[in-house]
C-alpha cells in the first residue's frame, strides 16, 4: 500500500487541500478568494489574511471528505514557492506544525512542477519525455520532462507572463480581474484576423509579452480618439484578434522546440490550459502535425492542492522530504 498524504497549496489566491492515498486523488478542496476583485488584481496582504481564515476548514474539510483520521497520515505536503511570500508562509507554517505534532514526514513541492505533475493524477498520462507549455498569470515555460522529478525549463517570458498579458489587457477593456477566462468568452463570437497586433521577436525558445502589451495599449487609445464606444462595438472582434495573437506567439515557440528536441508528445498546464482557443490551436496542430497533445482536467489547470498531492506523492517514493527548517521561496526555480 502506497502513502496516504495531506497537501497544501497556498501560493497565490487559493487556499486548498487534497488527500492522495496511493498515487490516487481522493479530492481536491479550494477556497477561492473573492476579496481581491475590487482591485484589479491580487493584494498580497488580504490574500495571506485570506490564507489565514480559511487554512483550518479547508484542511478539515479535505480530511472529512477523504474519510482520512489525521492519525492515519503518512506525510504533509506544501508548495514552498514560487508564489507570494505572506501567503506562502501560511501553508508552510501550518504544515509544519501538522507534521511535527504528527511526528510525520514534511514534503516540500516548487508550485510549477506540480502544475505539470498534474497530467499524472488522472488518464491519459504522457509518457517521457514530454515537453510541457506552462502558461498561469505568473509564469509562460516550455519544460523539457525527462522523468516525474527531472526536468528542465528550455524557454520562459523574458517579462510579462501570457495570463498576465491576458488580464492586463482585459482591464484596459475595463473587465473585471482576473480578465483572462472573459476575454476567452467574448473572443468565441469575435473574428481574430479583424485587428493585428506587433508582437516582439525574441530569440531561441524565450518569450516576450510586454511589447504586445504596450502595442494594445497605444491601439485602444488611437481608435478611442476617433470613437469613444470603440471597445463597446467592438469587443468581441477586440478580444478574438488579442487571443489570436497571444496563442500564435505560443504555438510558434513551442513547434520549435518540439523540432529542435524531437520530441511529439506535448503537453499544456497552468490557469491559461483553460482558454478554448489554446486548446483548440493544440488540437490543430496536433492533427497538423502528429502531435500527441495532452491537457488536465480544467479542475487540475488553475491552482489546486491535488497537483501538490500527486507530486509529493512521488517524492515521497523516492524518500524526498523537507527539514522541519524549511521556509518559502518567493521565487523558487526546479
Ligand atoms: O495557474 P493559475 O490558476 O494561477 C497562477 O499560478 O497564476 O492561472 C491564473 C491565470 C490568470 O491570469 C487567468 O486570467 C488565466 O490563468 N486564465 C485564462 C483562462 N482561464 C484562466 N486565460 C485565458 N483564458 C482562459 N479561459
Ligand atoms: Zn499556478
Amino acid at each position: 500500500m502506497g502513502p496516504t498524504i495531506l497537501a497544501i497549496e497556498s501560493s497565490c489566491d487559493e487556499t486548498s487541500a487534497a488527500v492522495i492515498k496511493n498515487g490516487k486523488v481522493l479530492n481536491n478542496i479550494i477556497a477561492t478568494q473573492s476579496v481581491h476583485e475590487n482591485y484589479g488584481g491580487v493584494v498580497p496582504e488580504l490574500a495571506s489574511r485570506a490564507h489565514q481564515q480559511n487554512i483550518v476548514p479547508v484542511v478539515h474539510e479535505a480530511l472529512k471528505t477523504a474519510r482520512i483520521n489525521k492519525g492515519h497520515l503518512d506525510a504533509v505536503a506544501f508548495t514552498r514557492g514560487p508564489g507570494l511570500l505572506g501567503a506562502l508562509l501560511v501553508g508552510t507554517s501550518f504544515a509544519k506544525a501538522l507534521a511535527l505534532g504528527l511526528s510525520i514526514p514534511l514534503i516540500e513541492v516548487q508550485h510549477m512542477q506540480a502544475h505539470i505533475l498534474a497530467h499524472f493524477i488522472d488518464d491519459p498520462k504522457p509518457k517521457f519525455p514530454f515537453l510541457c507549455l506552462t502558461v498561469s498569470g505568473g509564469h509562460t515555460q516550455v519544460v523539457l520532462v525527462r522523468d516525474y522529478l527531472d526536468m528542465e525549463v528550455i524557454g520562459e517570458t523574458i517579462d510579462d507572463a501570457v495570463g498576465e498579458a491576458f488580464d492586463k489587457s482585459a482591464k484596459l477593456l475595463g473587465l473585471p480581474y482576473p480578465g483572462g477566462p472573459l476575454v476567452d468568452r467574448y473572443a468565441q463570437q469575435g473574428d481574430p484576423l479583424r485587428f493585428t497586433f506587433p508582437s516582439s521577436e525574441v530569440e531561441g525558445l524565450n518569450f516576450s509579452f510586454s511589447g504586445i502589451k504596450t502595442a494594445f495599449l497605444y491601439f485602444l487609445r488611437e481608435e478611442k480618439k476617433k470613437d469613444e464606444r470603440f471597445i463597446e462595438k467592438n469587443l468581441h472582434d477586440i478580444c478574438a484578434s488579442l487571443q489570436y495573437s497571444l496563442i500564435r506567439m505560443l504555438l510558434k515557440k513551442l513547434s520549435k522546440a518540439s523540432e529542435q528536441y524531437g520530441i511529439q508528445a506535448l503537453a499544456l498546464a497552468g490557469g491559461v490550459s483553460a482558454n478554448s482557443g489554446l486548446r483548440k490551436a493544440m488540437d490543430e496542430a496536433a492533427a497538423k502535425r502528429g502531435w500527441n497533445v495532452y491537457i488536465p482536467a480544467f479542475q487540475y489547470c488553475t491552482d489546486n492542492a491535488a497537483m501538490i498531492a500527486m507530486t509529493a506523492h512521488f517524492k515521497f517514493l523516492k524518500k524526498e522530504f523537507a527539514s522541519l527548517r524549511v521556509s518559502p521561496e518567493a521565487r523558487m526555480r526546479f
